[in-house]
């Protein structure tokens, strides 16, 4: 996730473009850039490491009406000033979120014209494209623009500056947000409203496969075909506040709706439908690598921990190897039993978590190979293990974790499809069929958004209640690990989440009328164990909420309340059933007064012991 805008009038354009870029400093701070036409009509690009405030420190006095900046979060290549935005290539200056699929072909292709890269990102190839068409037809600024969109794959959202065009800017969208603002003898390009609520509040939102014009005192938006397009204008009331939440009350809900855009970016240019595989640039372990494995030992913690036993179903599921998942904070004290062949996976959303990073050092010692699945470029672990994978999730701000576990999720997806297609467990029409329900799940999500307010009632009956419990079995056990953490942490109501089976072991003890049991119970093959276990708690008088698929027309007979998730292959169900849980918190915390975004006694990142 990066944040761009755009600007052209009659108004300061350096203090205009900085400002708004702080407002998108949610969307990622790692480096940031400006590019401007001077009063002579000269480009002067700036660029920096860290954050927008860095990038102002630098930046010279000068006088310019026309500029484009950007604000990173790292996806292809490091922080760094080389790697910050904007990217040039003879007159044109771009600045771009989102990720370009075929990056490597197309840089390779363009290497062999001539053109010559200096950053490691995939941006890059779309400045040098822009250049070389417009090169070929001089004086048309949206048709090279045009041109080059036609040879990309992947998602954009991206705004075009050049020299030769000084009264103009061009920008594009597919899969990435963007907006104009409109203002008199002024006009704006931007990622999101924040960033020109300052300016004006009137606003066109481009929809995808939409190209825009923007000029001093015109915004013309076209079809990718080039065909004029009639867009209505919108007239913003929140305030600026509400605007960096994009309206949500709060971050948290902002994320957990970020879900459907975040799980697209986690499967960016990964899936290979055609051969029925996945593919990780960043995996670092050849077939042969992989067909020797003979363990897989996962350390995390947190919410990171339940995605970790996710991938141990996974993985001993589609797989056949043997996987162990740790806490950190053990682990690093366990003399573990560890051998070369056992790959190590750490999982970590912040990438700075103490104890899971002196965790992987330690199994290092041991001459493991260590890969790191993150959402932070350039993090701590992401420096220190072998190979790292990014999750891409975007900046999450709330400290309880939501888009950043379903990535993690989503890509302990893509190991294990891989896995087992290297070690002949899975063939190539099974792993088709998967990732086509993968790609669904964006669709499935914004669905259960959509039935929010069901969940919202659910949780409203139920916020009074002073212990919860939440129940799931195989593949969707951690997920009731989950969902009672998510509650405890910022609803500050005690809950536990337990295997079904393992309830008369001892938690039947506790079950009475007053406390709400949460049965995550889509069809498969422990749907009917999980049927009796609910009878179970009916019987000690418990209310029963069961988290069930849409076609399911039996479970209703023995629950209290029903949420339903779209159908989906089960082993994919926790990416539907998680987002059930996350709300039935955020409802719960809300109904309860609670501080969502900050629980009390708790941090985003924990790096001491
Ligand atoms: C903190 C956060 C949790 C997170 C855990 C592990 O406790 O509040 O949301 O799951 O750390 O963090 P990591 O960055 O390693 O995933």
């Amino acid at each position: 996730m990066c944040g761009i805008v755009g600007y052209i009038g009659e108004g300061d354009a350096v203090s205009i473009l900085i400002e708004s870029l702080k407002k998108l400093e949610y969307r990622g701070y790692d480096s940031a850039g400006l590019a401007l036409l001077d009063d002579e009509g000269k480009p002067q690009v700036f660029k920096s490491e860290g954050e927008i405030s860095q990038l102002e420190s630098i930046l010279p006095k000068l006088s310019s009406c026309v500029g484009i900046g950007h604000t990173r979060w790292a996806t292809h290549g490091k922080p760094s000033t080389v790697n910050a935005h904007p990217h040039v290539s003879g007159s044109i200056c771009v600045v771009h979120n989102g990720i370009i699929e075929n990056y490597q072909e197309l840089k390779e292709a363009l290497e062999s014209e001539g053109f010559i890269f200096v950053s490691d990102t995939d941006t890059e190839v779309l400045a040098h494209l822009i250049n070389k068409y417009h090169t070929e037809h001089p004086g048309d600024l949206a048709g090279a623009l045009k041109s080059a969109l036609e040879v990309v794959r992947g998602s954009y959202a991206l705004a075009v500056l050049s020299e030769e065009h000084p009264h103009e800017l061009v920008a594009a969208r597919k899969d990435s947000p963007l907006i104009i603002g409109l203002g008199e003898n002024e006009n704006f390009i931007a990622s999101d409203i924040p960033a020109i609520l300052k300016y004006t509040n009137r606003v066109i939102y481009v929809d995808n496969l939409e190209m825009v014009t923007v000029k001093k005192t015109s915004v013309q938006v076209f079809d990718l075909e080039g065909n004029p397009k009639t867009k209505e204008e919108h007239i913003i009331q929140w305030d600026l506040e509400a605007a960096e939440k994009a309206g949500y009350p709060h971050f948290m809900l902002k994320e957990i709706h970020e879900q459907t855009s975040s799980i697209h970016e986690t499967l960016a240019g990964r899936l290979q439908e055609l051969e029925g595989d996945v593919t990780f640039e960043e995996l670092g372990l050849d077939k042969e690598q992989i067909r020797k494995l003979q363990r897989i030992e996962i350390i995390a913690c947190g919410t990171s921990y339940n995605a970790g036993l996710v991938g141990k179903y996974l993985f001993e599921g589609q797989t056949g190897i043997h996987t162990d998942v740790d806490n950190g904070s053990e682990f690093r004290y366990s003399n573990p039993v560890l051998a070369p062949s056992t790959l190590v996976i750490a999982i970590t959303q912040s990438g700075e978590t103490a104890d899971t990073l002196a965790a992987v050092r330690e199994a290092a010692s041991y001459g493991c190979k260590t890969l790191a699945i993150t959402n932070v470029v350039g993090s701590t672990m992401s420096r220190e293990a072998s190979n790292t994978i990014y999750t891409r999730a975007g900046p999450e701000i709330g400290v309880a974790a939501t888009k950043s576990f379903i990535s993690q999720l989503v890509v302990l997806y893509l190991l294990a499809i891989h896995f087992a297609r290297v070690c002949s467990m899975m063939d190539a029409d099974r792993v088709r069929k998967l990732l086509s329900e993968l790609r669904k799940i964006p669709g499935h999500v914004d669905r259960i958004l959509m039935d929010k307010e069901r969940i919202q009632k659910c949780a409203a009956r139920f916020s009074a209640s002073k212990d919860y419990f939440f129940i799931g079995r195989n593949i969707n056990y951690p997920i009731a690990l989950e969902g009672a953490l998510k509650l405890k942490e910022i609803s500050y109501i005690h809950a536990e989440g337990y295997a079904a089976g393992e309830l008369k072991h001892g938690p039947l003890a506790l079950l009475s009328k007053d406390v709400p049991v949460v049965a995550i119970a889509p069809q498969g093959h422990t749907y009917d164990k999980i049927l009796s276990n609910i009878r179970e708690v009916k019987s000690r008088e418990a209310s029963v909420i069961a988290i069930a698929d849409s076609d399911d027309n039996e479970i209703s007979k023995y629950v209290d309340v029903v949420i339903p998730i779209p159908k989906t292959d089960v082993i994919l169900s926790p990416l539907l059933t998680t987002v059930v849980v996350q709300l039935l918190a955020y409802y719960t915390a809300l109904e309860r007064d609670c501080s969502i975004d900050k629980p009390r006694n708790l941090a985003k990142s924990v790096t001491v012991e």
